[in-house]
């Protein structure tokens, strides 16, 4: 129905595959899960390591060694097997700190990104430094049962709608406008074939310049915390230590 070429297939490096001689496995895995030759983008699922084979809890987290987990993402760019690779969920400070060590440079930060937690510092250094970033949950992930992420808070926040009424477009058309007006690419999940039409009707329009500044009064709030890799005892003691103060 489509060809290779019209397709953009990113996969994410597991958290317990995070040891550089379990990452070429990882990705022959998916290739192989996946009928492919090759990924257009890998990434590393989050700054976050397990214990291999295990689920994401705190008395199997692990402390991370990014420097060698990237290098051997940097060994998958160079046989072509990745033909980018990335990160996900990393801040301001994992960046940085990536940055100052990659031989090849991450190319996208997947991050939650949206209307209620904008991103602004994330973006603005991303964007300084060539890090495209893509937006996950650009709708709040209203139907989520992750704790923490209670309903439709994007698309039910006043300003979101009355924005929305002005320009005769859904809320979530007006969330996911504002990913592309602000440079991002953006990851909607929809299983409604409606709501996937509806979804990409986000491109013969914009929203102009005095709505776009409307969204700098929405309260902010991270709704993905990661909770659970927070303890006493994990290497993130608090959610701060996890998010370098970004939460
Ligand atoms: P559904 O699959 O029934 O459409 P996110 O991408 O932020 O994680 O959000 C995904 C959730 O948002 C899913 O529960 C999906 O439900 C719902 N959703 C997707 N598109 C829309 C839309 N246009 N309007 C309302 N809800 C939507």
């Amino acid at each position: 129905v489509v060809k290779r070429e019209d397709l953009f297939i990113t996969s994410k490096l597991w958290s317990g595959d995070h040891a550089p001689e379990d990452v070429p496995e990882a990705i022959g895995t998916t290739l192989k899960d996946l009928q492919l030759d090759f990924l257009d983008l890998f990434l590393i699922h989050a700054p976050i390591r397990i214990k291999k084979g295990t689920t994401p809890s705190h008395e199997n987290i692990l402390p991370p060694d990014i420097p060698a987990t990237w290098e051997a993402m940097e060994k998958l760019y160079d046989s072509g097997k990745a033909r980018a690779v990335g990160v996900s969920s990393f801040s301001c400070k994992k960046i940085e700190d990536l940055l100052a060590i990659a031989r090849v440079p991450p190319a996208v930060n997947q991050v939650e990104c949206h209307l209620i937690w904008q991103q602004d510092k994330l973006q603005k250094l991303c964007h300084s430094r060539g890090v495209h970033i893509s937006a996950f949950s650009p709708l709040g992930s209203p139907g989520s049962s992750l704790p923490g992420v209670s309903g439709a808070i994007v698309l039910s926040n006043p300003i979101v709608i009355s924005v929305a009424e002005k320009l005769q477009k859904t809320p979530a058309q007006v969330a996911l406008r504002w990913c592309l007006q602000m440079g991002q690419s953006v990851l909607p999940k929809s299983t409604n074939e409606a709501r996937i039409k509806e979804n990409f009707d986000i491109f013969e329009w914009s929203i102009p310049e005095d709505l776009m500044a409307k969204f700098s009064e929405i309260k902010q709030a991270r709704l993905l915390k990661g909770e659970f890799a927070v303890h006493p005892l994990s290497v993130y003691k608090t959610l701060e230590d996890l998010w370098d103060g970004e939460i």
